[in-house]
C-alpha cells in the first residue's frame, strides 16, 4: 500500500493521512454499510461514488475555504484504512470549523474514533490555530454523542428538524470547544 502520503497527525495506533486510490474499496466497503449510514444523509452508496469521493479527495488540501477535506484513519502498523475524519473550512468565517467521523464497523468499540477526533483537534487548534470546532449529531446516534462528550465538547443546541435523512426530517445536537479550553483541559 502507497506509504508517501502526507501524514497530518499520529497517535500510538493510528496516522490520520492523505487519501490514496488504494483506499477506494476499503472505503466503499465501510460506506456502504447500513450500520454506518443510518444517521447519515446517504444511501445505496455506490462503488462508483466512493472511487470519485476518493478521487475529489486526492486532489483537495486542508483547510481550503468553502470546501470539506476528509482525512483518511488508518492503523500504524498496516497502512489500513479503518475510517475518516473530516474537516469543512467554511467561506463565511473560516476560523470556526465543522468536524465529523466514521469507522468501518469491525473497527468500532476499541477507542479509535476518540484517539482520530483527539489527534485532529490537536492540528485544528495547535497546526491550524483555529478558534472554535463544532459538530453536528443526530439525536438517535448515541455512539457519536458519546464520542464527541468523551472528547469534552460541550452540547451547544438541540437544533430541531435540521437535517432531511431518508425523507425525514432530523433533530440534531450541535456541540462545540473553544482552541481556549481544548488547550487549557
Ligand atoms: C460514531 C462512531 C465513529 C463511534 O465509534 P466507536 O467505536 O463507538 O467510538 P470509539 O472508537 O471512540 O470507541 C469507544 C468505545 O470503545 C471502548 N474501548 C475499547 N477499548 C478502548 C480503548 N483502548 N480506548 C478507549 N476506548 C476503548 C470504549 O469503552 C467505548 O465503548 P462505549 O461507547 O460502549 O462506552 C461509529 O459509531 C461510526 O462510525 N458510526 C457511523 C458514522 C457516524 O454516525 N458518525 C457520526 C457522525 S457525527
Amino acid at each position: 500500500m502507497e506509504t508517501s502520503n502526507p501524514i497530518y497527525a499520529e497517535t500510538n495506533r493510528l496516522v490520520l493521512r492523505h487519501f490514496c486510490l488504494e483506499d477506494v474499496d476499503s472505503f466503499y466497503k465501510y460506506r456502504s454499510n447500513p450500520l454506518v449510514s443510518q444517521f447519515q444523509s446517504w444511501e445505496n452508496y455506490t462503488q462508483k461514488d466512493a472511487e470519485s469521493f476518493v478521487n475529489r479527495q486526492i486532489v483537495h488540501k486542508p483547510n481550503e475555504p468553502g470546501s470539506w477535506f476528509q482525512f483518511a484513519i488508518a492503523l500504524a502498523n498496516s497502512n489500513e484504512l479503518i475510517g475518516d475524519c473530516a474537516l469543512h473550512t467554511p467561506l463565511a468565517e473560516p476560523r470556526i470549523v465543522e468536524i465529523g467521523f466514521t469507522l468501518a464497523p469491525e473497527h468500532q468499540g476499541k477507542g479509535y474514533a476518540n484517539e482520530a477526533v483527539g489527534a485532529l483537534l490537536d492540528y485544528i487548534f495547535h497546526t491550524q490555530k483555529k478558534h472554535k470546532v463544532i459538530a453536528f449529531t443526530d439525536v438517535r446516534n448515541e455512539k457519536s454523542i458519546r464520542v464527541l462528550e468523551r472528547i469534552g465538547m460541550r452540547r451547544e443546541g438541540h437544533l430541531l428538524q435540521n437535517y432531511m435523512s431518508k425523507g425525514h426530517w432530523v433533530d440534531e445536537y450541535l456541540y462545540a470547544i473553544l482552541q481556549t479550553e481544548w488547550v487549557d483541559r
